[in-house]
């Protein structure tokens, strides 16, 4: 696939980037400040082709460059009126959700020159404008690859996107069934009791119990299991690696990985393959799977069906959901609206970093050009008063080496959050209400032990996160909110759970 390795050099220049505008911003966080903070939620339905670009920019000269010039820095307008129409090449429109400037397009701002176009123009031509803008501030989007011949049905919760899925791995009926049967299979371990499933539980929207994951051998991972729902919507895995960013390549971690060893398998590719060759099921499975190949048993087959099993772990049906698409104004209590209000408002910040239909800044899907990656330093430790983390868990810096990374994590989403307990990278927050406090001091602190240091003094935490005046009933509302967005239907789904039978294999 061409535009892979542009669109990664383009989100890691961009997450460079970002980085530049973060410590030029200092305190002052930059944002769409006239779209309200649920307008994050909304996403572009096109699948953005050569076509969708060329009517943008056909759109902006009609109806936007008269203001906002040609070159979108503002033109001859920008001397002339006040308030002056916005520089839409500023750096600022990086930080721009693609929803927050589709809502500015289509309601307009009051009280000033920009007008409102959701009756001048359709709701395809206002998303076509937004690839536009992006264009305009730099961006190259990679175009939505061909469908490839692929006849996949996604089964999407109402309101989610389509995930993106590469090209050389397209989705199939068989490869899904393939891959669930692995993922539940303790042959993938090298004494036979360990399979993906044991940390990554469906009940436990596919996280585990444990503070810290435990592999086949006792050893213990460095940091906590995470869910897997909406995977398949993350541009980057694991808790603090930039590096990994394939489903398919993420999946040899577990298996073969030394350090920590997780399911054991390293020098056992041979003994792997097979025991898989000895059951029959598989037999007919892989030929389905991979039609066009003599002998589909190889690794290479075994990471691609474990990815398309895990791009199927889509969840997006909570009491939340139903509230926000409208289809159930009593799906959420009162104390949960008044959390979904202080989660998206600024007091509190959360959305900046947990924002967008995921619950998560760190999205991405089918049409979408631009891939934000980010990691934060939330002031979980300060056991140096310089803001660092205890080792190994220093964050990105761990692969970056660069200290201005200490401490920077993957904002998970929040999706089925109130089902994986214990929460943060090394499992050690207990509960929510305790995640909140953390929050709400702006940063932990913690008083004796090696780990002794305050949070909230940390010259390394984001400047999002600050001290919080919540009250006692802010504080539960905030949980209630959290705990509404667990989709019961997902924990339960029969096509996500193993497919052998009880005692097998
Ligand atoms: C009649 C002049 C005019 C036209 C036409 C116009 N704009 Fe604007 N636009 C403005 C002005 C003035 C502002 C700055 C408003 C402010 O800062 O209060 C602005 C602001 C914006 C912003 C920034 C909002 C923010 O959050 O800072 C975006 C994005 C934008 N315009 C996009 C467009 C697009 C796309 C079009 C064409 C569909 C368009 N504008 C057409 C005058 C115009
Ligand atoms: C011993 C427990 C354990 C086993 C077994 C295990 N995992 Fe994990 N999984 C983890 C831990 C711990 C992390 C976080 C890793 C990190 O941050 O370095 C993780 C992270 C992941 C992620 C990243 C999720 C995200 O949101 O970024 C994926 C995907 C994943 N595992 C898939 C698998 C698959 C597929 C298997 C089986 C081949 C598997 N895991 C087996 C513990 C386990
Ligand atoms: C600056 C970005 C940022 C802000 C603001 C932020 N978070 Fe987080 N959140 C993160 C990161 C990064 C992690 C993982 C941190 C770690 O493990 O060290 C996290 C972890 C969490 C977790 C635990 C997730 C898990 O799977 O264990 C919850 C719950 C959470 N945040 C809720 C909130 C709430 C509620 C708010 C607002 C009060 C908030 N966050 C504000 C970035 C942020």
């Amino acid at each position: 696939m061409t535009a892979r390795l542009p669109a990664l050099i383009l989100a890691l220049a961009a997450a460079c980037w970002i980085g530049l505008l973060r410590v030029a911003a200092a305190q002052e966080p930059v944002h769409a400040h006239h779209a309200p903070a649920q307008a994050r939620m909304l996403i572009s339905p096109l699948e953005l082709t050569e076509e969708d670009l060329t009517a943008g920019s056909a759109a902006y000269r009609n109806a936007c460059a008269r203001c906002h010039g040609a070159d979108g820095k503002g033109g001859v307008a920008r001397r002339s009126s006040a308030p002056a129409p916005s520089d839409l090449t500023s750096p600022d429109y990086r930080r721009h959700a693609d929803g927050e400037l589709f809502w500015v397009i289509s309601e307009g701002i009051a009280d000033s020159g920009m007008p409102a176009f959701k009756t001048t123009l359709d709701d395809r031509a206002r998303w076509q404008l937004v690839a536009h803008l992006r264009q305009l501030g730099g961006v190259r989007l990679s175009l939505a690859a061909a469908p490839a011949g692929s006849s996949y049905v996604w089964d999407l919760p109402p309101g989610l996107p389509r995930p993106k899925v590469p090209a050389d791995n397209p989705m199939s009926d068989a490869k899904v069934q393939l891959g669930r049967h692995l993922f539940y299979d303790t042959r993938l371990s090298i004494d036979g009791t360990f399979s993906c499933a044991t940390c990554h539980q469906q009940a436990r929207a596919f996280a585990d119990e444990k503070a810290r994951g435990v592999g086949v051998t006792g050893e213990v991972h460095p940091r906590g299991s995470m869910g897997l729902g909406n995977v398949a919507y993350s541009p980057v895995l694991t808790w603090a690696n930039p590096t990994q960013r394939r489903l398919e390549s993420q999946a040899l971690v577990p298996m073969f990985g030394e350090d920590p060893v997780e399911l054991g398998l390293s020098g056992q590719e041979g003994a792997l393959l097979a025991r898989l060759r000895a059951e029959p099921r598989y037999r007919q499975l892989f030929a389905a799977a991979f039609p066009d190949v003599a002998d589909a048993f190889t690794l290479d087959a075994i990471t691609r069906a474990i990815a398309s099993f895990e791009r199927t772990l889509l969840t997006g049906r909570s009491p939340y959901d139903r509230f926000r698409l409208g289809q159930d104004a009593n799906a959420i209590s009162p104390l949960a609206r008044q959390g979904e209000a202080l989660f998206f408002s600024e007091r509190t910040e959360c959305f900046h970093c947990h924002g967008g239909f995921n619950f998560t800044e760190t999205a991405d899907y089918a049409g979408k050009g631009f891939i934000e990656i980010e990691f934060h330093n939330t002031g979980l430790y300060n056991v140096d008063g310089q803001g660092s983390y205890p080792a190994p868990n220093t964050g990105i810096m761990a692969i970056t080496e660069d200290e201005e990374d200490m401490g920077k994590f993957k904002a998970p989403s929040l999706r089925n959050i109130a089902v994986t307990a214990p929460y943060m990278h090394d499992g050690s927050i207990a509960t929510l209400a305790e995640v909140i406090e953390h929050y709400a001091a702006g940063g932990r602190s913690i008083a004796d032990g090696p780990n002794k240091g305050i949070g909230a003094t940390s010259p390394r935490r984001s400047s999002f996160v600050k001290p919080i005046d919540l009250t006692p009933e802010e504080k539960r509302a905030l949980v209630a909110f959290l705990e509404s967005l667990t989709d019961q239907t997902f924990l339960t789904d029969p096509r996500f759970s193993s497919p052998w039978p009880a005692s097998a294999p």
